[in-house]
Protein backbone atom coordinates (compact mmCIF):
# COMPACT_ATOMS: atom_id res chain seq x y z
CA UNK A 1 0.00 0.00 0.00
CA UNK A 2 1.16 3.39 -0.88
CA UNK A 3 -0.84 6.76 0.05
CA UNK A 4 1.32 8.26 3.08
CA UNK A 5 3.14 11.50 1.47
CA UNK A 6 7.00 11.10 2.16
CA UNK A 7 7.98 14.57 0.33
CA UNK A 8 8.18 17.11 -2.10
CA UNK A 9 11.18 17.71 -4.26
CA UNK A 10 11.77 20.94 -5.87
CA UNK A 11 14.61 22.03 -8.13
CA UNK A 12 16.44 24.90 -7.41
CA UNK A 13 19.32 26.67 -9.17
CA UNK A 14 21.35 27.46 -5.99
CA UNK A 15 20.88 25.05 -2.81
CA UNK A 16 22.00 27.22 -0.61
CA UNK A 17 19.94 30.30 -1.43
CA UNK A 18 17.03 28.21 -1.44
CA UNK A 19 18.18 27.36 1.99
CA UNK A 20 18.07 30.71 3.01
CA UNK A 21 14.55 31.32 1.65
CA UNK A 22 12.95 28.23 3.55
CA UNK A 23 14.59 29.34 6.28
CA UNK A 24 12.49 32.38 6.75
CA UNK A 25 9.62 29.57 6.74
CA UNK A 26 10.59 28.28 9.75
CA UNK A 27 12.33 25.17 7.70
CA UNK A 28 15.61 23.90 8.56
CA UNK A 29 17.80 21.08 6.87
CA UNK A 30 18.08 17.75 8.54
CA UNK A 31 19.90 16.47 5.84
CA UNK A 32 21.74 17.34 3.45
CA UNK A 33 23.60 15.25 1.10
CA UNK A 34 25.50 14.83 -2.53
CA UNK A 35 24.24 11.93 -4.68
CA UNK A 36 26.70 11.84 -6.74
CA UNK A 37 24.98 8.73 -8.72
CA UNK A 38 22.10 11.24 -9.68
CA UNK A 39 24.18 14.23 -10.35
CA UNK A 40 22.19 15.88 -7.08
CA UNK A 41 22.79 18.29 -4.08
CA UNK A 42 20.25 17.75 -1.87
CA UNK A 43 18.48 18.67 1.55
CA UNK A 44 15.57 17.63 3.36
CA UNK A 45 13.82 20.28 5.46
CA UNK A 46 11.16 18.58 7.62
CA UNK A 47 7.61 20.20 7.64
CA UNK A 48 5.23 18.56 9.76
CA UNK A 49 5.07 14.94 9.15
CA UNK A 50 6.82 15.09 5.44
CA UNK A 51 9.32 17.24 4.33
CA UNK A 52 10.50 19.53 1.45
CA UNK A 53 13.44 18.13 -0.71
CA UNK A 54 15.37 20.57 -2.22
CA UNK A 55 17.88 19.86 -4.88
CA UNK A 56 20.43 20.96 -6.85
CA UNK A 57 22.35 20.13 -10.05
CA UNK A 58 25.54 18.49 -9.77
CA UNK A 59 25.79 17.20 -13.05
CA UNK A 60 25.63 19.19 -16.78
CA UNK A 61 23.19 17.03 -18.27
CA UNK A 62 21.88 15.41 -15.32
CA UNK A 63 18.17 14.76 -14.54
CA UNK A 64 17.91 18.09 -12.72
CA UNK A 65 20.01 20.23 -14.78
CA UNK A 66 17.77 18.80 -17.69
CA UNK A 67 14.95 19.96 -15.96
CA UNK A 68 15.55 23.48 -14.73
CA UNK A 69 16.88 23.85 -18.23
CA UNK A 70 13.31 23.11 -19.53
CA UNK A 71 11.15 24.28 -16.89
CA UNK A 72 12.93 26.09 -14.46
CA UNK A 73 12.84 25.92 -10.46
CA UNK A 74 9.64 24.66 -9.05
CA UNK A 75 7.66 21.26 -7.95
CA UNK A 76 10.07 18.18 -9.56
CA UNK A 77 8.35 15.39 -8.10
CA UNK A 78 6.31 13.90 -4.88
CA UNK A 79 7.19 10.89 -3.12
CA UNK A 80 4.96 8.41 -1.47
CA UNK A 81 6.55 5.93 1.27
CA UNK A 82 5.96 2.14 0.54
CA UNK A 83 6.47 -1.16 3.14
CA UNK A 84 6.82 -3.10 0.00
CA UNK A 85 8.66 -1.35 -2.96
CA UNK A 86 9.11 -4.04 -5.70
CA UNK A 87 5.48 -5.07 -5.15
CA UNK A 88 4.33 -1.50 -5.42
CA UNK A 89 6.70 -1.12 -8.70
CA UNK A 90 4.65 -4.01 -10.24
CA UNK A 91 1.43 -3.18 -8.87
CA UNK A 92 1.37 0.34 -10.48
CA UNK A 93 3.05 -0.84 -13.73
CA UNK A 94 0.33 -3.28 -13.70
CA UNK A 95 -2.02 -0.39 -13.43
CA UNK A 96 -0.68 1.41 -16.27
CA UNK A 97 2.18 3.61 -14.79
CA UNK A 98 5.04 3.83 -16.63
CA UNK A 99 8.26 3.23 -14.22
CA UNK A 100 11.37 5.03 -15.40
CA UNK A 101 13.06 2.06 -12.66
CA UNK A 102 13.11 -1.53 -13.44
CA UNK A 103 13.82 -2.32 -10.30
CA UNK A 104 14.49 0.00 -6.83
CA UNK A 105 17.74 1.95 -6.72
CA UNK A 106 19.73 3.52 -4.02
CA UNK A 107 17.96 7.13 -3.21
CA UNK A 108 18.67 9.81 -1.08
CA UNK A 109 18.98 8.97 3.04
CA UNK A 110 20.28 5.23 1.96
CA UNK A 111 16.44 4.78 1.33
CA UNK A 112 15.87 2.98 -1.65
CA UNK A 113 13.10 4.42 -4.38
CA UNK A 114 11.80 3.96 -7.85
CA UNK A 115 10.22 6.80 -9.71
CA UNK A 116 7.65 6.92 -12.29
CA UNK A 117 7.09 9.21 -15.26
CA UNK A 118 5.27 12.16 -15.01
CA UNK A 119 2.75 11.61 -17.70
CA UNK A 120 1.74 8.54 -15.65
CA UNK A 121 0.45 11.03 -12.60
CA UNK A 122 -1.52 14.12 -14.77
CA UNK A 123 2.43 15.57 -14.75
CA UNK A 124 4.08 14.95 -12.07
CA UNK A 125 6.70 12.55 -11.23
CA UNK A 126 6.06 9.88 -8.35
CA UNK A 127 8.55 8.54 -6.36
CA UNK A 128 8.14 5.80 -4.05
CA UNK A 129 10.38 5.80 -0.70
CA UNK A 130 10.81 2.36 0.89
CA UNK A 131 10.21 2.97 4.49
CA UNK A 132 12.89 1.54 6.21
CA UNK A 133 10.88 0.46 9.41
CA UNK A 134 9.01 -2.06 7.80
CA UNK A 135 11.44 -4.34 7.49
CA UNK A 136 11.29 -6.12 4.89
CA UNK A 137 14.05 -3.62 2.71
CA UNK A 138 16.18 -4.46 -0.39
CA UNK A 139 19.87 -4.22 0.13
CA UNK A 140 20.46 -0.91 -1.32
CA UNK A 141 23.72 -0.79 -3.25
CA UNK A 142 26.64 0.68 -2.01
CA UNK A 143 26.53 4.32 -2.48
CA UNK A 144 29.54 6.47 -3.82
CO1 LIG B 1 12.71 12.59 -3.65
Amino acid sequence: MIGVLDHVGIAVRRLDEALARYRILGLAPEVIEDLSSEGVRLAFLPAGSVSLELLESTREGGPVARFLEGRGEGLHHVAFRTPDIRAELRRLEAEGFEPLDREPRPGARGRSVAFFHPKSAHGVLIELVHEPSSGAAPEPRTLK
